[in-house]
């Protein structure tokens, strides 16, 4: 029996008085990549056993889901995984996910491999905006940030691509571990700093005791902020919207914006507004609320119950 959809103007809040607002989308568990801080070889070598194609929410599945969201308060998509351009005709998905009426804003995050031959059916089907992953441009470290499998010379073609698509300013996440790529977020800032484009700085995140988290590999925004202060001073900004996961910046000398995602020295789960569709179709509410729903339609509950992991929550956010 399908859910029905509200109408009403009173829309909910949670117990702690927050309005949902943005939905995170993962439409597919599988990725190409075996970053160390997320999917490390060694939990997910080649026989990992992913979800099969019958198992994972189908789109109108995801669309149903998602006009429910949007009934509920939910104003902001973002597609995400695992990689979420290995989901066969992802356009397809951003075309229905456009056309509900409620949603202003329909983003994606991905680690690039295989945006530049999409980018231009992206943009026609509806999609807004694209975050890329991109950690370093070193190319040995990003051999060793991606499991061995990237190549930052396709992430900068894609960078291209999504530009001449009509896609810029891109935001560029880059996930900050000490002593693997620590010294290289300079370069990383001399590269995109006039560009338009906002890179956004993370703290390494525990995401489920699976990654190998050490307190002593997270590199505090603080720090990294004070080392790109010396270099470009920074002045901050204010915040666009309440429960935005980035604190922002912008160079003095007027070179752009760059944000720090501080998930671990300074937690922004009290302003969460953020659900999320797992990658295994499960439901996460911000923290405190009710947890963890099956997304799978009842009918369909009963074809896998497989362990959930936590998601990095509010990096692929904004
Ligand atoms: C899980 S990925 C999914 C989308 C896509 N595969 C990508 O890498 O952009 C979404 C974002 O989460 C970030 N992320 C993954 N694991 C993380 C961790 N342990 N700590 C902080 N950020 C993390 C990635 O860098 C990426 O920007
Ligand atoms: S961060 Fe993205 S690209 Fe890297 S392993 Fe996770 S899902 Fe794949």
């Amino acid at each position: 029996m399908p859910i029905p959809l509200r109408s009403d103007a009173s829309l909910p809040c949670d117990l702690r008085g927050r309005a949902l607002t943005d939905l995170r989308i993962s439409v597919i568990d599988r990725c190409n990549f075996r970053c160390p801080y997320c999917m490390p070889e060694d939990q997910y070598p080649r026989d990992h056993e992913f979800l099969s194609k019958p198992e994972r929410l189908r789109f109108e599945e995801i669309e149903r889901l998602a006009a429910v969201f949007a009934s509920l308060g939910v104003r902001k998509l973002r597609l995400t995984g695992g990689e979420p351009l290995l989901r066969r005709d992802l356009p397809e998905l951003v075309r229905r996910l456009a056309r509900i009426p409620q949603i202003d804003d329909l983003a994606l995050t991905t680690n690039g491999s295989q945006l530049a031959g999409q980018a231009d059916a992206l943009r026609a089907a509806g999609l807004k905006r694209i975050t890329l992953s991109v950690d370093t441009l070193d190319a040995g470290t990003f051999g060793t940030m991606s499991g061995g499998r990237g190549d930052v010379a396709t992430v900068l073609c894609a960078i291209d691509a999504a530009q001449r698509a009509g896609f810029a300013p891109l935001k560029i996440n880059c996930v900050v571990m000490r002593g693997v790529n620590d010294t290289q977020v300079l370069d990383l800032l001399e590269h995109f700093r006039g560009s338009g484009h906002i890179v956004r700085f993370i703290e390494y995140m525990d995401v489920g005791t699976c990654n190998d988290w050490r307190l002593d590999r997270v590199v505090p925004s603080a720090e990294l902020r004070a080392r790109i202060h010396a270099r470009w001073p920074l002045l901050a900004l204010t915040p666009n919207y309440g429960s935005e996961v980035a604190q922002r910046f912008t160079f003095a000398d007027g070179a752009g914006e760059i944000g720090f995602i501080s998930s671990v020295t300074e937690p922004f789960c009290g302003a969460c507004a953020r659900a999320a569709i797992g990658r295994r179709p499960a439901v996460y509410l911000p923290v405190r609320e009710r947890g963890t729903q099956s997304a799978w339609p009842p009918a369909r509950r009963r074809q896998r119950r497989g362990t959930l992991r936590s998601d990095p929550c509010g990096v692929a956010g904004a």
